[in-house]
């Protein structure tokens, strides 16, 4: 019984229709998947997970996503900035607890004068942690020189979600304008592997309109365009944004979970040496959430450092977990649960991705 999953899962390469496939399969067939993803895990990236300690810098946004609890018209949304100095604190609180990497998020804001404060904090940070500390950005689309800018200073990997690889669904989700070009989306993505950053992307799970045939999709586009790590997470609605009101046609959020765990087992299995990260937005609906994504292929975590009186206006959607923490409660908590999954935590270590050590044919720590 089930065997046709083995019988897929034995072939040289999956195509589209098998992913399509796969991504339906009952309880105990994507089981089988499960346990497929996570040997290719320990075999070629081995049973470790990488901390990224997370810092939520601001949610002011200068764009208008459909489906984000930060966008620029969601009046209900209280903004903040965080000053430099705690920004500072937390990336030492990050390097003080050997997490290896930091990540500094925000909403898009293109300005000189961010670019400038961007490039000022990179450099800060590194010299803090007297070049130990990984940095990983998230900032959006930036013209080429901005992301050149940040490199030079010291940043050396970026995520960009594709978010939907269908440009049609693209539009479902985005107002169709200038500020939200899915073209333009796709040239940031090769600014920043040609600058020579590891470029991550991923895409969100079980948006409405979205198609089984383009999950497939995003997958191969992952393929096709050589990313170095992904972040995919399932999409949770938010009531305060305009896609809020297509909530009917979703199928419910347990099943988007048990989707975004296929996503990421099948992501393992057609990009081995990759990094991929166990999205936050996972724990939203499941308590222990981004500790199943490891166990099926996931080898990133991104503990959030972000001081506490922040966390809660960071609210791309509901239900975000540890908004109610402090960092601290987070590095023991995480502990605990990561030894549960039976991976250990590589503590200050950069765990950069093998892909683009691979791919650029140059030899990695
Ligand atoms: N549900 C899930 N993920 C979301 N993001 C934004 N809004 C939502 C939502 N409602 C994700 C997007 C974005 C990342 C920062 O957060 O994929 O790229
Ligand atoms: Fe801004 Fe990013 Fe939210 Fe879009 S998804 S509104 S760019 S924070
Ligand atoms: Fe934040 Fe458990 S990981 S409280």
């Amino acid at each position: 019984m089930s065997n046709f999953v083995e019988d897929i899962l034995k072939q040289p390469a999956l195509s589209k229709e098998d992913i399509v496939q796969l991504l339906q399969t009952n309880k105990e067939e994507r089981n089988i998947l499960f346990k497929h993803a996570a040997q290719i895990k320990e075999e070629y990236v081995g049973k470790k997970v990488y901390y990224r300690g997370l810092i939520e810098m601001s949610n002011i946004c200068s764009k208008n996503c459909y489906y984000c609890g930060i966008r620029m018209d969601n009046k209900n949304a209280e903004r903040y900035d965080i000053s430099d100095k705690d920004i500072l604190d937390a990336v030492r609180f990050a390097y003080e607890s050997n997490y290896g990497s930091v990540v500094l998020q925000a909403g898009e804001i293109s300005s000189p004068k961010f670019t400038k404060r961007i490039t000022n904090l990179l450099k800060q940070i590194k010299e803090l942690s007297n070049n130990e500390l990984g940095i990983t950005i998230s900032l959006g689309e930036q013209p080429e020189e901005v992301y050149q800018e940040w490199f030079d200073a010291g940043a050396h990997r970026y995520l960009l979600r594709i978010e939907s690889s269908n440009p049609d669904l693209y539009y479902k989700i985005h107002p169709n304008n200038e500020k939200h070009d899915f073209e333009t989306r796709l040239a940031c993505l090769k600014s920043l592997q040609k600058v020579g950053y590891q470029t991550g992307t991923g895409v969100m799970i079980g948006l409405p309109f979205q198609t089984y045939e383009d999950l497939a999709n995003d997958l191969f586009f992952m393929k096709n365009f050589d990313i170095d790590m992904c972040g995919m997470g399932p999409y949770i609605e938010h009531v305060d944004t305009p896609l809020y009101k297509h909530k009917d046609l979703l199928m419910p959020v347990e099943d988007r979970f048990v989707l975004t765990l296929k996503m990421i087992s099948l992501l393992r299995i057609i990009m081995k040496d990759i990094n991929i990260a166990a999205a936050t937005a996972l724990q939203a609906i499941d308590p222990i959430g981004r500790e199943k994504a490891i166990k099926v292929g996931a080898n990133i975590i991104m503990p959030n450092v972000t001081p506490g009186m922040y966390r809660d206006n960071y609210k791309l959607y509901e239900n975000k977990p540890c908004t109610d923490e402090e960092a601290e409660d987070c590095t023991n908590c995480l502990e605990m649960r990561i030894g549960i999954t039976g991976d250990d935590i590589g503590y200050g270590e950069w765990g950069d991705s093998k892909h683009y050590y691979k791919r650029r044919n140059l030899s990695g720590n």
